[in-house]
């Protein structure tokens, strides 16, 4: 078990369009996937992408219980599939204790590869497509906030959500 470091927004390396992976089903493959679960499951994250703990690879995580099955998504490809879109509050653990309202596509179609090179091949809506959206966007080097158009729906949670 192996607990790794968040990289907190600021840090330049979460800016960065992270690279593929060619070779599948390798120990050092399997071995940043188990630091990445570990990882998740102690911060009680929904999703944690590779290069929040510093590894330049697309390579992310997630899942949420009853909610979204626990994926492992390696190089993927997303295709928005409706104009609709949602605003819904997102956090992220590279922005630790802040929420922000954040417009996405309600349904796409994700592809991509387990750990073993087997494809996946998802059509989701809502909190799925989102979690989803999310965390590629990692990959991207985008962090939620810059997709925050109205920055007053930008803050602490414990202030945002006090009283609720
Ligand atoms: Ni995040």
């Amino acid at each position: 078990m192996a607990i790794k470091t968040t990289l907190k927004m600021g840090n330049p390396k979460l800016y960065e369009v992270a690279k593929p992976v060619e070779k599948f089903n390798t120990p050092e493959l399997q071995a940043l996937i188990k630091d990445m679960l570990d990882t998740m499951a102690h911060l009680n994250g929904a999703g944690l992408a590779a290069p929040q703990i510093g590894v330049d690879l697309r390579v992310v995580i997630f899942g949420v219980e009853d909610e979204v099955p626990t994926t492992i998504l390696i190089n993927p490809k997303i295709d928005v599939l409706t104009k609709e879109k949602e605003s819904e509050w997102e956090g992220c653990l590279s922005v630790p204790g802040m929420r922000g309202l954040v417009e996405r596509p309600t349904k796409i179609r994700y592809r991509g590869f387990d750990e073993k090179g087997n494809p996946i091949d998802r059509t989701v809506s809502g909190f799925h497509a989102r979690v989803v959206q999310h965390e590629i966007d990692h990959l991207d080097g985008i962090l939620y906030p810059l997709r925050i158009k109205d920055l007053r729906l930008f803050g602490f949670e414990d202030v945002l959500f006090k009283g609720l």
